[in-house]
């Protein structure tokens, strides 16, 4: 969606930024990895396709992404590129049996030497917040494999409580109800710091 093409996300320890043109060809290197696409169900796509994806993503309003940035790295020499560490997105769908709005929501700490300096976590929650404090919405909800106990304990961290699990696709789903009482908890996890994003007009 076009909601945040302009502004960036600044966290202690990461910044989001839109999903730009010229992120692609990183992403498209990152989604060549056999194990980052089963963790995080993705397909694999050409170059060219990806590019498409990436202003599907822009474009439908039904998606929100951001790339997230290594705050250190990027303060650093301010390159986007070589800061770039993973992404976050959200998939907005609607429940016609209960009539809510689901935010199904996902996370990708790509580069493995960023891992575990708790980026996914803090760009987890930003999103969250941003979506939250964005958009109108019922409850997020997170689709996991069985065997990934790093993202399975975060989601539990963040309050999340399983509410599906499907054996053949080897998936549990987590949920969120987005009530006061949730939304009081996400205040006091992080706190949403929003500048104007410089955007760049490369073409592939
Ligand atoms: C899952 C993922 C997003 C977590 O991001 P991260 O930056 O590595 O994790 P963080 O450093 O923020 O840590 C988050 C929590 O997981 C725990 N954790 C981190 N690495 C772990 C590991 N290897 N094993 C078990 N727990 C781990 C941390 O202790 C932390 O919990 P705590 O705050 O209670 O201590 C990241 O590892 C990733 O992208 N993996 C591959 C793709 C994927 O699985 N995506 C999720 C699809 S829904």
């Amino acid at each position: 969606m076009r909601l945040n093409e302009q502004i960036k996300i600044l966290g202690r320890k990461i910044i989001l930024v839109p999903y730009e043109a010229r992120h692609v060809k990183k992403y498209h290197e990152w989604m060549s990895n056999d194990t980052l696409r089963q963790l995080t169900a993705s397909e694999e796509l050409t170059l060219d396709e990806e590019y498409e994806m990436q202003m599907n993503w822009r474009k439908d309003d039904d998606k929100l992404t951001f790339i997230v940035l290594d705050a250190e790295i990027y303060n650093r020499g301010k390159d986007e590129i070589a800061a770039m560490v993973g992404d976050t997105n959200i998939f907005l769908h609607r429940d016609p049996d209960i009539d809510q709005q689901v935010a199904e929501a996902e996370i990708m700490i790509a580069e493995p030497d960023a891992r575990g300096k708790g980026f996914g976590r803090e760009a987890m929650l930003l999103m969250l917040k941003y979506a939250q404090s964005h958009l109108k919405l019922d409850k997020f909800q997170v689709k996991i494999d069985m065997d990934n106990a790093t993202s399975l304990h975060l989601f539990e961290s963040f309050r999340f409580v399983e509410t599906n699990r499907v054996e053949v696709f080897h998936e549990v789903t987590l949920e969120r109800l987005i009530t006061p009482d949730w939304i009081s908890w996400l205040d006091q996890q992080v706190e949403l710091r929003i500048k104007r994003y410089e955007r760049n007009d490369f073409q592939p």
